[in-house]
């Protein structure tokens, strides 16, 4: 019996010795002093000794487990002393490092013009107003006097999602939606701008770009209050110094109908490669809101007139910045991104 505590007490020293961490002494502890232990297994048989040897086995034993005991404690606290430096190493914050700088963001230049734009308006008196980019034929042509049979709608080369929905082509259908929306309040006075969708892709054209679209009807306006409106708008985005021109053009749904130029901006109107040397630049469309846009919108023509405008935002932008390549603004790349 004696030799058996003997074997336990040297294996049991030399395991809790080479011990590595607190669950495996809690585990070694409870298989040798355990309820179900060894060394408790053999106390318990005591009582089949021969009463002689009942002392010395039970005073052997109980030393054993003192001297156990004792071992586990004091290799506990080693260990977890051990472990705790461990972790301060490992979550140790040097508060003497530089701090990791955070890098400031800055608002993309097609949506920093856009605000310069809508800044310019609604300066002179216009409200902001949107339109849904997913839109119906009706909105998108219909109401605009594009009616079906019209050549210039099939000559916009659209996303359809079904026959009758399709990814607006231009910001005019909002200018259909206000003027249903506000009706029979007035003076209507709105830009609207957004996103706009055509088949298209090279390097003046993107299948996806911005437009602002604006809108102004009240009684007796006339085509004098539309070029000052333009004029006093191009002024404050190019500068004092530009000169403005209306030339005669064609949209289904302003009449009279024109195409505004401005002098080139890189080459003050000498004439350049960005303006092919005209000395001109094209930067927007724009008419008197047609009467029967009017009447279809709820209107009486004979009481109410209007002008409308659409201008492209990237346009802008390119001739604002010098930019030569539209598909830039949508690359991502910070390069580019950064000089704005
Ligand atoms: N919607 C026209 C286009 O996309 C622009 C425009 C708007 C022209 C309003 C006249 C009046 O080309």
């Amino acid at each position: 019996m004696l030799e058996v505590i003997a074997k336990i007490r040297e294996e049991a020293l030399a395991r809790v010795a080479a011990a590595t961490s607190s669950e495996e002494l809690e585990a070694l502890r409870v298989l040798y002093l355990g309820k179900k232990g060894e060394l408790t297994r053999v106390l318990r048989g005591m009582g089949k000794l021969p009463p002689e040897e009942r002392p010395r086995v039970g005073q052997m034993a109980n030393k054993v487990r003192e001297e156990l005991e004792g071992a586990l404690k004091e290799h506990r606290e080693n260990l977890s002393r051990r472990e705790q430096a461990e972790r301060l190493r490992a979550e140790a914050l040097d508060v003497t490092l530089p701090g990791r700088p955070v890098t400031r963001g800055n608002r993309h230049p097609l949506y920093q013009v856009l605000n310069e734009i809508k800044a310019v308006f609604i300066g002179l008196g216009f409200d902001v107003a949107e339109g849904p980019e997913v839109e119906s034929d009706y909105y998108n042509f219909e109401a605009l006097n594009l009616l079906k049979e019209h050549p210039a709608r099939d000559m916009q080369d659209s996303f359809y999602l079904t026959e009758d929905v399709l990814l607006r082509t231009h910001t005019s259908p909002v200018q259909v939606r206000v003027m249903e929306a506000r009706r029979p309040r007035l003076p209507i006075r709105i830009v609207a701008p957004g996103k706009v969708y055509r088949r298209d892709d090279d390097a003046t054209h993107s299948p996806m770009f911005h437009q602002v679209e604006g809108l102004l009807v009240d009684r007796r306006v006339t085509f004098g209050d539309l070029k000052g409106t333009l004029m006093a708008f191009l002024k404050q985005m190019f500068g004092d110094q530009v000169q403005v021109r209306f030339r005669p053009s064609y949209f289904p749904f302003t009449e009279p109908s024109a195409e505004v130029d401005m002098s080139c901006v890189m080459c003050g109107g000498n004439g350049c490669r960005v303006c092919s040397h005209t000395g001109w630049l094209e930067i927007l469309g724009c008419g008197m809101v047609h009467p029967k846009v009017l009447s279809m919108s709820g209107y009486d023509p004979e009481e109410v007139s209007g002008f409308a405008f659409g201008l492209g935002v990237e346009r802008v932008a390119m001739l604002k910045y010098g930019i030569d390549d539209l598909r830039l603004f949508y690359e991502n790349d910070l390069r580019f991104l950064r000089q704005f």
